[in-house]
């Protein structure tokens, strides 16, 4: 570079997703002539279902090419409210959606609209990275709050995020389904979420990216609580209930005063998300659903295989979710027999050496926010969304050759 280029300071307070490292791995192994069983990634290898692309394809020879609405097109503020409203038993209108290119970008614009400089946020970890960057960022101060294993999936520490809460505690980021544990609160968990928000008066962004992605039983929003609608905006996402990671398209969806402030955000960044999109996403939320179920049902398949097998190998113990699409097998034992040590440094060179010697990629807990000090477990994430059956079978046999020596 020809000019002497120093980033402005603010850029050192933004993290990124360090599981994007991993995906660079994996190519420059492929571009080797080397096989990869790609587990790491986070996006899916299904198409998205024929009938969104058919209107995508006709909205966009229809002329829908021009701007739109910073908020979104008002028929799909209205159909997207009673989407949500309906599967959350919950009343929402137009005023209350605002149209965004993904999920991602409501993490940051419901932190600009509730959060001071200098106010609290608490956060999962493990947990999607984009919240501590995107907190740390807008210069609040994140506060993680974390888990605990228990015999079907992992709790949230109830009296840790209690004991984290102070005055300047402005906000709660909650993701049921939680990426990177698959896990979920029960009745009794989500009530006591709901309660802490409530009683500390904290908006709660509920992070609902895999609401539709389940496997058996029913998903629940902490929104539709007593007391939480008013104060919870949801991230909604088409991204993985129908297959559309890459077509950028989502929603927040809350109370008014906050949802205003996200279209001021819309206007100055994105204008308005893509307009024969916003037709197209009509057609997905009250089309033909076959598309959908089919997403499921190859989900499906490929949990139960993937459990399975993982549970095979001696050393790794790993829950069934009935909710998105990731596994998080605990590997203690398996790493420290293998002689590796405890903690961040030795559970990456455990990841590197499993590539690079059978080409099965994965992340580990810590692609995933900050170790807790309680944290005395070794854990690796495994994404069943982005490999079929066959290669799931083929990488974990692999797996278990290289643990099991
Ligand atoms: C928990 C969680 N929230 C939000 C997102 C954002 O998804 P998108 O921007 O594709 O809608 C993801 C993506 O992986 C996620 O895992």
């Amino acid at each position: 570079m020809s000019v002497n280029f120093k980033p402005a300071t603010r850029m050192s307070r933004l993290g990124t997703e360090t599981a994007f490292a991993v995906s660079a791995e994996c190519a420059a192994l492929a571009a080797k002539g080397r096989k990869v069983y790609p587990f790491n990634l986070g996006d899916m290898n299904i198409k998205t279902p024929q009938n969104i692309i058919d209107a995508a394809t006709k909205y966009m020879n229809a002329g829908k090419t021009g701007y739109c609405a910073s908020g979104g097109i008002a028929e799909l503020r209205e159909a997207l409210a009673e989407d949500v409203g309906n599967a959350r038993g919950l009343k929402y209108g137009i005023e209350n959606v605002a149209i965004q290119p993904g999920g991602k970008p409501i993490i940051g614009k419901f932190l600009m609209s509730v959060m001071n400089e200098g106010d609290e946020v608490l956060y999962p970890t493990p947990g999607y990275p984009i919240y501590e960057s995107q907190i740390e960022f807008h210069q609040g101060k994140g506060l993680p709050y974390g888990y605990t294993e228990g015999e079907k999936d992992f709790k949230i520490n109830l009296e840790q995020i209690e004991n984290l809460i102070t005055k300047k505690t402005r906000a709660l980021i909650y993701n049921n389904g939680q990426n990177p544990l698959s896990c979920e609160s029960d009745e009794k968990e989500m009530k006591q979420i709901a309660k802490l928000a409530i009683d500390h008066n904290l908006f709660v962004l509920s992070d609902e990216a895999y609401f539709d992605i389940r496997y058996s039983g029913k998903s629940k929003s902490i929104a539709s609580l007593p007391g939480m609608q008013e104060r919870t905006v949801i991230l909604y996402t088409f991204s993985k209930k129908f297959a559309m990671t890459g077509w950028r398209l989502g929603g927040a969806i809350g109370p008014k005063e906050i949802i205003d402030q996200i279209i001021k955000l819309n206007v100055n960044d994105e204008s308005c998300s893509p307009h024969f999109l916003q037709w197209a996403a009509i057609d997905a939320l009250k089309g033909d659903q076959s598309g959908h179920k089919e997403i499921v049902k190859v989900l499906k398949e490929r949990r139960d295989v993937a459990v399975r097998l993982l549970n095979d190998i001696d050393g790794i113990r790993c829950y069934k979710p009935e909710i998105a699409f990731y596994l998080f097998p605990n590997v203690t034992q398996a790493v420290h027999r293998l002689g590796y040590k405890k903690g961040k440094e030795e559970l990456a060179r455990f990841r590197v050496d499993v590539l690079q010697k059978t080409g099965v990629s994965f992340c580990t807990r810590d692609h995933f926010g900050k170790r807790l000090p309680t944290e005395d477990q070794e854990y690796i994430r495994m994404a069943f969304s982005g490999i079929n059956v066959d290669q799931i079978e083929e990488g974990l046999g692999k797996l278990k050759k290289f643990v099991e020596g």
